[in-house]
C-alpha cells in the first residue's frame, strides 16, 4: 500500500491538460484518503467532459506506475454554464441558440436567406456557427466563397472553417466535390448527430442550420438532438410554394419548435437600371400564412440580380453590399429574429424533452412520442 505522499508525489507528475503545470501545484487535489481503499478528490476549474476525461486517464497510468490500480478517484467540475434558459436533451450544450431555416422545397432562397442571416447575426456582433445540414445540396461554401476548403482536423475533432465573421461547416466539406450520396434514414440521423458533436463549433451564441427541404429525418434527429430555439420559414410569395411553407409551420409545431418568423423571398423584383421595384411572383402572400400561424413575415427579400450573384460567387450581398436593399432587410430580419430569440428564453426556452424517441412495447425505437405537443396528428410526430 502507498503512502499519502507517494501518491502526492506521483499526482505531482500529471500536468493539467493543456498546461505545463501539474495537478498539485494548481492545488486541484483535494484529498488523498487510504481507507477503505485509496481515495483521491481533484476539483478543477472547466466544465469540459473533455478535460476531465483526459485528466483521469492520466492520472490512472500515473497511479499505476506506483502499483495502485484498485482506487477511487472523484473529479468535481463545475457545470457547464447555463446560457440559455432551453431545456432538454443538447448534445452541443456550448451552442446557446439553435436556429433552423427550413422551407416546403428547393430553390426558394434558403441558403441564400441562411448564409445572410448568419452574415447578419455576426455584423451585429452575435459570435454565430452556419451549419449546412443540406445533405442533398451542400451550396453553403459556394454562397461563403469557401468551395474548396479543407477542414482542419484538431484532437479528433474537426474546426470549421472561419468565413466572413462566422464558422462554417458543411457536408460539402466532407465530400468530394460534385459527388452525390445517396442517404438512408440512419445515416442522416448519424450524419446530423455527427455534425453537432464531431465539430469543433466552440462558444457559440447561435448556430443557424441550413436543413435540407422537407420535413424529414434530418429535422426530425436535430430538433431530438439539441432544442432548437426557434424555426425559420423560408418560402416565396407562390401560391404553390405557400402550400409547402405550411408543412414547414406544422412541422415546427409537432416538434415544439418555437416559429423565429417567415422570409418572403424572391417578393417583387428590383431592376438593375432604374431601381424599381416590380411585382413577379406576387407580394405580401406570406402574411395571411403569418398570422395563420401566429408569427411574422421577418421580411420580404425582392429578387435582386446580386444577391444572385453574390451566392454565384461567394460574395453574399449582406456583407458586400450592406447598403443595399436586400442587405437592409436581411440586417432587419436578423435583428427581428434575435428580439424573437431574447423573448423565447426570458420565456423558459425551447424544449426537445416531449420528442425524444420512445421504445414501444414491440422493442422498436418509434419516431417521437406521441405524448408532446401535437396539433390533431395521429399520434407520432407525423412529419414526413
Ligand atoms: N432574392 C433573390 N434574388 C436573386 N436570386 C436569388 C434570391 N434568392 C435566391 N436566389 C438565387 O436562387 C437560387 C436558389 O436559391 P438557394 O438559396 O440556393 O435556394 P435553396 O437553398 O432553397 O435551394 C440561387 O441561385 C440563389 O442565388
Ligand atoms: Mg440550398
Amino acid at each position: 500500500m502507498p503512502t499519502i505522499e507517494q501518491i502526492r508525489s506521483a499526482l505531482s507528475q500529471v500536468a493539467y491538460p493543456g498546461f505545463t503545470k501539474d495537478i498539485v501545484s494548481f492545488g486541484f487535489v483535494k484529498s488523498i484518503d487510504l481507507e477503505p481503499k485509496p481515495c483521491i478528490v481533484v476539483e478543477i476549474t472547466a466544465s469540459s467532459d473533455e478535460i476531465a476525461t483526459i485528466l483521469k486517464n492520466d492520472i490512472d497510468a500515473k497511479m499505476a506506475t506506483i502499483g495502485v490500480t484498485d482506487y477511487a478517484l472523484h473529479i468535481d467540475q463545475p457545470k457547464a454554464p447555463k446560457e440559455t434558459s432551453s431545456k432538454g436533451k443538447n448534445v452541443a450544450p456550448y451552442i446557446k441558440n439553435f436556429i433552423m431555416v427550413s422551407s416546403g422545397k428547393g430553390g426558394v432562397g434558403k441558403s441564400t436567406t441562411t448564409t445572410n442571416l448568419a452574415i447578419a447575426l455576426a455584423m451585429q456582433g452575435k459570435k454565430i456557427g452556419v451549419l449546412d445540414a443540406d445533405i442533398y445540396g451542400p451550396n453553403i461554401p459556394r454562397m461563403f466563397g469557401i468551395v474548396g476548403a479543407k477542414p482542419e482536423v484538431v484532437a479528433n475533432k474537426v474546426k470549421p472553417a472561419h468565413a466572413l465573421g462566422c464558422e462554417v461547416m458543411s457536408m460539402g466539406m466532407l465530400m468530394e466535390e460534385g459527388q452525390s450520396l445517396i442517404w438512408r434514414g440512419a445515416m442522416i440521423m448519424k450524419v446530423i448527430q455527427q455534425l453537432l458533436t464531431d465539430i469543433d463549433w466552440g462558444e457559440l451564441d447561435a448556430l443557424i442550420i441550413d436543413m435540407p427541404p422537407g420535413t424529414g429525418d434530418a429535422q426530425l434527429t436535430l430538433a431530438q438532438s439539441v432544442p432548437v430555439t426557434c424555426g425559420v420559414v423560408v418560402t416565396t410569395p407562390q401560391t404553390v410554394a405557400l402550400d409547402d411553407a405550411k408543412r414547414s409551420l406544422d412541422m415546427f409545431e409537432k416538434l415544439n419548435i418555437p416559429v423565429g418568423g417567415i422570409v418572403e423571398n424572391m417578393s417583387g423584383f428590383i431592376c438593375p437600371e432604374s431601381g424599381k421595384e416590380y411585382d413577379i411572383f406576387g407580394k405580401g402572400t406570406a402574411g395571411e400564412l403569418a398570422r395563420e400561424y401566429k408569427t411574422t413575415v421577418v421580411a420580404q427579400i425582392p429578387i435582386e440580380v446580386d444577391t444572385r450573384k453574390g451566392g454565384d460567387e461567394g460574395k453574399p450581398i449582406t456583407y458586400y453590399a450592406p447598403t443595399s436593399q436586400s442587405a437592409k432587410r436581411f440586417l432587419a430580419a436578423a435583428e427581428t429574429i434575435w428580439s424573437k430569440i431574447e423573448e423565447i428564453n426570458e420565456n423558459g426556452g425551447a424544449s426537445n424533452d416531449t420528442i425524444q424517441p420512445t421504445v414501444g412495447l414491440d422493442g422498436k425505437t418509434s419516431a417521437c412520442s406521441s405524448g408532446g405537443h401535437s396539433h390533431g396528428s395521429e399520434g407520432g410526430c407525423g412529419c414526413h
